[in-house]
């Protein structure tokens, strides 16, 4: 293991459970609706959690890619969301959307995403996340599928980063602090 990483807190094992669980529960709430299915994945750290869930859903899926900002450099939370790569396509209204995310921490991300692509006319927005870490909510959102829920702990691995570092790890494991305290 790296050395910068303290302990392993989501085994290959069990993130590989955690994935076909939530595949299985999302090809049985759309299998047989008359609309595109769009797996919204939000760049980068949903990159990992996107490709290994699209291979475990049975049913006919998209996919589509946004980027957004809530975090300035570090640790800390901006507090605002700004898009850096919007969705183009033109009809989402044929589209139910999925909405991928690695984590929820403050819930600004998802909480404006969903707004956002419902003002923009999908027929239907819902939300996954591989993480949440409830303790650190600022605004009111609950996904609609939660992989697991973990501890206020800095987390990286499987498309998550520290300082775009870390993001290639199989596991998600937890952060040494000196690592991002330095
Ligand atoms: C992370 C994560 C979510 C967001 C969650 O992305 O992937 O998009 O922060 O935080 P929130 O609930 O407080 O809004 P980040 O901005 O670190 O970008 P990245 O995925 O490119 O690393």
């Amino acid at each position: 293991m790296r050395e910068e990483i303290q302990k392993i807190l989501v085994d290959e094992k069990e993130l590989d459970a955690i994935v076909t669980r939530i595949a299985g529960e999302i090809d049985r709430d759309y299998r047989g609706r008359g609309k595109r299915l769009l797996l919204l994945c939000i760049l980068k750290g949903s990159v990992v959690f996107t490709g290994d869930l699209m291979k475990k859903l049975t049913i006919p899926v998209e996919i589509d890619f946004m980027k957004v900002s809530s975090y300035g450099a570090g640790t800390t939370s901006s507090g605002t969301v700004n898009i850096i790569l919007d969705i183009l396509r033109k009809d989402l209204d044929q589209c139910d959307i999925l909405v991928i995310e690695d984590i929820i921490d403050s819930g600004r991300t998802l909480a404006y995403l969903v707004d956002y692509l419902k003002l923009k006319g999908a027929n239907s927005v819902k939300t996954v996340t591989l993480l949440d870490k409830p303790d650190r909510r600022v605004v009111d959102f609950e996904p609609d599928y939660i992989g697991k829920i973990i501890p206020d702990e800095f987390v990286v691995g499987y498309g998550l980063d520290y300082d775009e570092r870390f993001r290639e790890l199989p596991f998600v494991g937890v952060l040494k602090p000196e690592v991002y305290e330095k």
